[in-house]
């Protein structure tokens, strides 16, 4: 799976080169008869202002409300699959790497995701997500406990809450074992093998499923002036790396899928069930004798459905190949000073794991 980090392309949301039979939006259409034939597989193309995206997608979203008026669970799950069906199909048109509707956002992702393609459409809400991600980039995200600004490549997970980074960062301080090299299994954005350098550790190989993770971490460590300290492999869990460690650290995704994964950042959020029975399969062969692994992790699945199991505990009671070292918590303040929390989730708690492989019988 591994390739030449050099000529590894980023994925990217799909567009259209081809023309086009759609609808062109204009003011005073019959924006509901429009809706109706959007739902009925027609595209829709924006062509005059940036804004009037938005009023047909608002107009979606009503239409569809409508329709699946059924609050439970799976009924919510249906209109949400509904709406991002249809939306794909509002189009806005890019010329020269930049959007031709007026007002539009200047999103820089479109020269670098494009480079060789000079006209063509792309959905309406996939030009959100970019916008979105885009300002990130561009502004960074501050982590105060790396005294650091992170700028997040498209398409990957990149923390917004940082409990679980304290946590780390506390119990980095207090580790005397070896330094001389580390996994850093789904290194995201990156911060957990920066927090890994900043305390000593002397080389990472850092590891992910997501391209696009492996991409821009690539740019962040020649940014940072790291290449000498970071090994970037593209790889699912162990399948391309032959090294044994003194550390091996996971920030894993926290909530068991019930839906079928897609690639990117639906991967950083939810695994599938073999995800963990497959990563402490492996990882045994990736310690060196004294090699402990470190595990990020939350209570979140447990507060969302208290019949929810925990991967973790699961593997400690049922297969007999490590012990338990430490297990820390720590509680996860509200996005908000502000805001005091009375929602569910202010019963979620992050979670460190060491964990150390128990000797095999001679
Ligand atoms: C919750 S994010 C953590 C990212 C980063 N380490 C952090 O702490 O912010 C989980 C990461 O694991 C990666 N991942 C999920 N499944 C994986 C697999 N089978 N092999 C390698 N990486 C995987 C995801 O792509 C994602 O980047």
């Amino acid at each position: 799976m591994n390739k030449d980090l050099a000529s590894m392309t980023p994925d990217r949301p799909d567009i259209i080169t081809s023309q086009i039979d759609a609808i062109n939006f204009y003011p005073k259409i019959d924006i509901e008869a429009t809706i109706v034939e959007m739902i009925a597989g027609k595209y829709v193309f924006v062509g005059k202002l940036y804004s009037d995206g938005l009023k047909v997608l608002s107009e979606l979203k009503r239409n569809l409300q409508l329709k699946y008026n059924d609050k439970s669970f799976q009924g919510q799950r249906d209109y949400r699959s509904a709406f991002r069906e249809a939306s794909q199909r509002v189009l806005l048109k890019v010329k020269d790497h930049k959007l031709t509707t007026r007002k539009s956002p200047d999103i820089g992702w479109l020269e670098l995701l494009y480079p060789e393609v000079s006209e063509f459409y792309i959905s309406f809400a996939q030009v959100q997500g970019m916008n979105s991600s885009w300002q990130w980039y561009q502004k960074g995200i501050e982590v105060k406990t790396l005294d650091l600004t992170l700028h997040p490549y498209y398409g990957t997970y990149f923390p917004t809450r940082f409990d679980h980074l304290k946590l780390f960062d506390q119990w980095l301080k207090r580790y005397d074992g070896a330094k001389t090299t580390a996994i850093d299994m789904g290194v995201g954005s990156g911060v957990l093998s920066f927090q890994l350098i900043q305390n000593g550790f002397e080389n990472i190989v850092a590891c992910d499923t997501n391209k696009n993770a492996i991409i821009g971490v690539s740019k962040e460590v020649q940014r940072l002036g790291l290449e000498d300290k970071i090994t970037l492999k593209y790889s699912d869990l162990f399948e391309d790396c032959d090294v044994k460690t003194d550390l091996i650290v996971f920030n894993p995704p926290w909530l068991l899928a019930k839906h079928d994964l897609e690639e990117g950042i639906d991967k950083a959020m939810y695994y599938e069930g073999d995800l963990f029975p497959r990563f402490f399969e492996q990882a045994q062969k990736h310690l060196t004798p004294d090699g402990k692994i470190v595990l990020i992790f939350s209570n979140l699945a447990q507060v969302v459905d208290k019949e929810s199991t925990h991967p973790i505990i699961e593997e400690l009671q049922k297969n007999k190949r490590y012990t338990k070292e430490l297990h820390l918590t720590r509680g996860v303040n509200a996005s908000s000073k502000k805001t005091k929390r009375t929602d569910s989730r202010s019963n979620e708690k992050v979670e460190l794991w060491v964990l150390t492989p128990k000797a095999k019988k001679v």
